[in-house]
């Protein structure tokens, strides 16, 4: 099954936009394996907008080959040899946003050739799609196309958000789906994204998934998307946001040059394993007062993890916020002990009944797993 768990790779876009050729794509994969992302899941290399010449050839889109003299096969086959996998990225308007050509109308041939190219993932944004055409068709197509090309390819839908594709795109064929606008790299760009989705997740589930958009995290104010920059806390809020709630994990820093705050948030291993649970269940909401959040999510093996995210900027307390395991589906009173673990540093916190406080700070979060203990273990 294609997209069984949240897609993990890089893309392109948030630092590079149009800045982008096939050294900095294969550097890129080199650094995947070297520094070992890969090891944790890192899997798509994924080049966005802008890699072709403005006009088709013969109707083909051809690679610039300026920018990729090898084309786009032998920058595959490359990404391949590293045991990675390799996205390229096009519009269902006739025109993509930067100004390239996009797959209206050309659907199948697209995918032929992408499927001859080898790539394994296709993002498929929306600008420029004519008002007189019917946009679910338009992914529907995009979703058969790659379906009949003789290749594997995950399709990422990406309309931003447009008429609740939470709704729609999982039964138009989409492994993933864009959910909002662009992200850009401050403190509230990430919780207006988290505010608006999180009641949005009850259809995250294997086979597609709601792409919260790509990962800010360590971008440091540079780049396409740099606007302003948040602290290291900050994005390690924003890894977690994103983990907790099933999203595709799609670093867009450049993480050849990245520092080891920015690594060490990339790969920790806690949030991760939460992302990546086997189970898939996505999380729902406990409490929303609008200035934090409090939800849950249950893991594989009887576990269920619960999450804080205190994101109000407007006052200065720390709250302090009662978890009753009653609201975890432990039963209160019912002698249940409940193990409970820190998710991003691995800490023990102890063994509780009933339930237990949580303190946390202005633009701070706490994601805790609770393992029930029974006679058997
Ligand atoms: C849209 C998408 C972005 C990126 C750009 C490329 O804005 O939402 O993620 O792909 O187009 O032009």
């Amino acid at each position: 099954m294609l997209c069984e768990k949240p897609i993990m790779g890089w893309n392109s876009w948030n630092t590079f936009a149009e800045n982008i050729n096939e050294d900095l794509i294969k550097k890129t994969a080199d650094i995947i394996v070297e520094r070992g992302y890969k090891d944790v899941g890192y899997e798509y290399v994924i080049i966005d907008d802008c890699w072709a010449l403005k006009q088709r050839e013969n109707g083909k889109m051809v690679p610039n080959p300026e920018l990729f003299p090898s084309g786009m096969k032998a920058l595959a086959d490359y990404i391949h040899s590293k045991g990675l996998k390799f996205g390229i990225y096009s519009c269902a308007g006739a025109i993509t946003c930067a100004g390239y050509p996009g797959s209206f109308g050309y659907e199948f041939e697209d995918a032929k050739q992408f499927a001859e190219w080898g790539v394994d993932y296709l993002k498929y944004d929306f600008c420029n799609f004519p008002l007189s055409a019917n946009k679910e068709n338009a992914y529907l197509t995009m979703a058969m196309a790659p379906r009949n090309s003789g290749r594997d390819i995950v399709f990422a839908a990406c309309n931003w958000g447009e008429e609740n594709p939470s709704q729609w795109m999982r039964s138009r064929g989409a492994h993933t789906y864009r959910s909002t606008g662009d992200i850009f790299d401050n403190t509230k760009s990430f919780t207006e994204i988290f505010r608006s989705q999180v009641s949005n997740l009850n259809g995250n589930g294997p086979g597609c998934y709601n792409d919260m958009d790509m990962l800010i995290v360590g971008m440091k104010n540079k780049g396409h998307v740099g606007l302003g920059g948040c602290s290291d806390e900050e994005y390690l809020m924003h890894f977690a946001m994103w983990a907790f709630m099933g999203s595709p994990l799609i670093i867009g820093c450049d993480i050849g040059n990245a520092d080891k705050a920015t690594e060490d948030i990339l790969k920790n291993p806690g949030l991760i394993a939460i992302n990546q649970d086997d189970e898939c269940c996505p999380p729902f909401v406990m409490k929303n007062t609008g200035m934090y959040y409090t939800m849950a999510k249950i893991l594989s093996g009887g576990r269920i993890a619960f999450a804080i995210f205190n994101i109000d900027e407007q006052n200065e307390w720390v709250q302090n916020i009662s978890v009753l395991f009653e609201d975890l589906g432990i039963r209160s009173n019912s002698g249940l002990k409940v193990k409970v673990t820190d998710a991003v540093t691995g800490e023990d916190l102890g063994i509780h009944e009933d339930g237990m406080w949580i303190n946390v700070g202005v633009m701070k979060f706490r994601i805790c797993v609770c393992e029930v203990i029974n006679e058997k273990n």
